[in-house]
């Protein structure tokens, strides 16, 4: 009798790796897996081996003649040069029509480039976004898939399977050509950035206000009943609740304040900034990140004096509530930026992404995951072509109501001393896209006055240059 062959095949037993073949195989699929180290494949079957059928194989050779053809072949490897490796060693066994998904946080440019390259052969390679950790890989992760809409009618329905759900509805869909789908996982990663960044910020006003570590815990916990709820909120009111095994204090106050990143923050940025997008909630809070690690700076900044970080609060209750406003306000506004980085993006690289799809996908299984996101996918849904969540119906009137708090709190914070750059760029950001008129020209007129870069005008059209260093007449230079 001969052997049943797989159903789809894992390259990369890593936690996130093995743990996604786990849950395919869960799901009754019978799952080819390799690792280029053989050990962990047969830890793999060793300590997993009963929960399905798998089919180990040590040699890349083997493992690509275990799947069932057209193959579907998940690469859970490092990012990178690593993944090119991978797949250089996979191309010579592959026949055509094969489908290599990429499931590793790669950059969405690498995969644009991939693609081109692969499909070139024959193959078909799909860029895929996969969030949710190692827990989320094991029993429902949120999946943002790209490549092309024929290798999705072969992937999508194993992908929609282990996928997290919401009701019948699964957080797994095509979200568009060659890169988008690592675009739109990017950009879930810059936002979770600028949530982490909030809740950090809220944490120490609420400290620095008199609360201790287990009162703010609780605050969390019962802010995630209402309409902040939100997996970061959960595990915020849990980790802040955890006391040091060693000492007994709470645990956050022996973490060291640095914080690590990975990338997906920094190219959330970089693109925006390529794209011309403003992403100020995020930006920031990648650079907060840095900040936290630059030791040299921070040491040699400990001399500069400033108030001592504690707030005199008349009414805790009340200033509470105001920072619950403040962070829903920001919240909101560092989601805005994204989804608008997501829709510029989409536009600018042809892919036509559906915003309501990306912020339906989002609403379990992947970190970033909240009852926020339903209220996003319908504003989406309704209108498709929404230029800003600020200004969606069932938003705008809630950041109206909540502006007066948001003010206080980003006062608040600035008086005392205490850093709260989420806060305060979102609320910037909130003011100088609400006022008929910025300070722009300000800068445009300089730009002309020391480079004749030219002006408009707010009465006629047309381009317009003052002779500063003449008789300051004005000339116009272009009639649009
Ligand atoms: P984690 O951080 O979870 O360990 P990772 O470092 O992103 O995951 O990915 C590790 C996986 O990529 C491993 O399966 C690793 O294989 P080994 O167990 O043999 O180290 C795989 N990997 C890394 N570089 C690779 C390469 N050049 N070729 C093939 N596989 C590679």
């Amino acid at each position: 009798m001969t052997k049943p062959k797989a159903n789809i095949g894992v390259v990369g037993m890593a936690v996130m790796g093995s743990n996604l073949a786990r849950n395919l195989a869960h799901h009754g699929y019978v799952v080819a897996i390799h690792n280029r180290t053989h050990a962990k494949t047969e830890k793999v079957l060793a300590d997993h081996g009963h929960e399905g059928t798998f089919i180990g194989s040590e040699s890349i050779q083997d493992f690509v003649n275990s799947i069932d053809r057209p193959r579907s072949i998940i690469l859970m490897v490092k990012a990178g040069a690593s993944t090119d490796a991978t797949i250089a060693e996979l191309l010579p066994h592959l026949n055509e029509g094969d489908i290599i998904m990429d499931g590793g946080n790669s950059n969405f440019r690498d995969t644009i480039r991939r693609e081109a390259e692969i499909s070139a052969k024959g193959f078909h390679f799909v860029g895929t976004g996969i969030s949710g950790g190692e827990y989320g890989a094991l029993t429902g992760p949120a999946i943002m898939p790209g490549g092309t809409p024929e290798s999705y009618k072969t992937l999508g329905p194993m992908l929609e399977a282990i996928s997290a759900h919401v009701g019948d509805e699964p957080c797994c869909t095509w979200i568009g050509p060659n890169g988008a789908g690592h675009f739109v996982k990017m950009i879930h990663n810059g936002i979770e950035y600028a949530d982490m960044q909030v809740i950090g910020e809220t944490f120490e006003l609420l400290r620095a206000a008199g609360l201790s570590v287990a009162e703010a815990a609780e605050t969390f916990r019962k802010w995630n009943e209402g309409e902040l709820s939100s997996y970061l909120i959960e595990i915020t009111a849990e980790m802040l609740a955890q006391a040091d095994p060693q000492t007994g204090a709470p645990l956050v106050d022996v973490i060291k304040d640095r914080a690590g990143m990975k990338g997906t923050g920094t190219w959330t940025v970089q693109t925006a900034l390529e794209l011309g997008v403003p992403v100020n909630g995020i930006a920031e809070s990648v650079f907060a990140r840095a900040l936290s690690s630059h030791d040299d700076l921070r040491t040699a900044a400990s001399v500069l004096t400033g108030p001592d970080r504690v707030l005199e609060v008349a009414d805790r209750e009340s200033f509470i509530e105001d920072v619950r406003q403040a962070l829903w306000a920001s919240k909101v506004v560092a989601y805005s930026q994204g989804f608008d980085e997501i829709r510029t993006g989409g536009e600018e690289f042809g892919w036509n992404i559906s915003v309501a799809d990306a912020a339906k996908i989002w609403r379990d299984g992947c970190i970033i995951r909240a009852k926020l996101l339903e209220d996003i996918r319908q504003e989406y849904s309704a209108d498709p072509q929404l230029v800003s969540l600020m200004a969606a119906p069932s938003i705008a009137p809630k950041l109206g109501e909540y502006n007066a708090a948001w003010r206080r709190v980003v006062v608040a914070a600035a008086q005392a001393g205490i850093a709260a750059p989420v806060f305060a760029s979102s609320l910037a950001y909130y003011d100088m896209a609400r006022a008929p008129r910025n300070n722009a020209a300000v800068t445009q007129g300089l730009r002309d006055f020391f480079g004749s870069h030219t002006y408009e005008r707010i009465d006629t059209p047309g381009h317009y240059h003052l002779e500063w260093s003449g008789d300051r007449s004005e000339t116009k230079i272009s009639e649009d």
